[in-house]
């Protein structure tokens, strides 16, 4: 058990987004609309939801749409207010109210590790979160949530894991690792390997788009050299953490969609198009009129 709390969540946001070209030549990926928020809203929410107050997202060139999507807006909120539209006021109104928001820049895109370790300073000497934002997991109980509540139990470094079939391991992080005997969604790493070939893979539990870390991984990105495809990878620092402290996986419950791939993108929004409380009932019935 550890009382320590994770109060903030860290959203790298700097990358270049090139599987969804063109559009995300001029637009950040995370504020491609999902349904009808941005891709990144999701990830603030679900860190909001799991107890985080504080958000740092690490930003970029182009990026700066982000910041004005989460500040107040006085021009639409006079307008709405004006007309009595006081639902999409309100609407308006709690997306600048979800949380503290700062940011920090990357100067170039060098790696998901190099982004992270840009938050350094507001993060300071305490386990944190981070969260993909173009990793969208729907769950009951959020994802984030159910980690903050193993973070609970271990007091260590977790990293959230799914089981990915065939070849697709060689896309992500993959954990050798054994389940704990006191819980089996947790899994005790012994080693991991950044976008293994499919025969070298130590098994199939991937590395997804949500970790808590201790802040010792600071120190330890400091000093990581690129890694898979000329990248400061997380991976990397994490690697080195482990020979320091205990790190886990973590088989969450729920389903993720990656929707910064073109397809990943059109599966989630059919999907949580389909479970949208107002949308969803009428998407439904056009959907299943579709000659497919
Ligand atoms: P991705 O690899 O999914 O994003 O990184 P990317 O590099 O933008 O996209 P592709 O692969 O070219 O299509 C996961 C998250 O990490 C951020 C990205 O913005 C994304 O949200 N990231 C990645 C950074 O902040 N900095 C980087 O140097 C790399």
């Amino acid at each position: 058990m550890t009382s320590q709390k994770i109060r903030k969540a860290v959203f790298p946001a700097a990358g270049m987004g090139t599987r969804f070209l063109p559009a995300t030549k001029a637009t950040p990926k995370e504020m491609l609309a999902l349904v009808d928020k941005p891709l990144i809203q999701y990830g603030v929410e679900e860190a909001v939801a799991a107890g985080c107050t504080e958000i740092i997202i690490v930003t970029g060139r182009g990026k700066s749409t982000m910041e004005d999507h989460f500040d107040r807006s006085p021009e639409l909120e006079a307008s709405l207010a004006a007309k009595g539209k006081t639902a999409l006021l309100d609407v308006a109104l709690s997306v600048s109210k979800l949380a503290k928001i700062s940011y920090v820049r990357q100067p170039e895109p060098l790696g998901l590790g190099h982004a992270v370790l840009m938050a350094k300073e507001l993060v300071g000497n305490e386990p944190f979160a981070v969260l993909l934002p173009d990793d969208i997991v729907d769950a009951t109980v959020p994802c984030m949530k159910q980690m903050v509540e193993a973070f609970e139990q271990t007091g260590a470094s977790i990293l959230g894991s799914e089981v990915v079939e065939g070849d697709a391991i060689q896309n992500y992080g993959c954990l050798d690792c054994t389940p704990d005997p006191t819980n089996p969604r947790l899994l005790a790493v012994r080693h991991m390997v950044e976008k293994p070939k499919p025969a070298e893979a130590p098994s199939q539990n991937a590395i997804i788009g949500r970790y808590i870390l201790t802040p010792r991984i600071f120190s330890l990105l400091e000093q990581i050299t690129p890694g898979a495809g000329g990248e400061l990878q997380l991976t990397d620092g994490i690697k080195a953490l482990l020979e320091f402290e205990k790190v886990y996986g973590f088989s969450y419950e729920g389903k993720r969609h990656d929707a910064g791939d073109k397809l990943g993108f059109l599966m989630a929004t059919v999907e949580l198009g389909l479970k949208h409380k107002d949308l969803g009932p009428k998407f439904r019935t056009w959907l299943k009129d579709l000659p497919v």
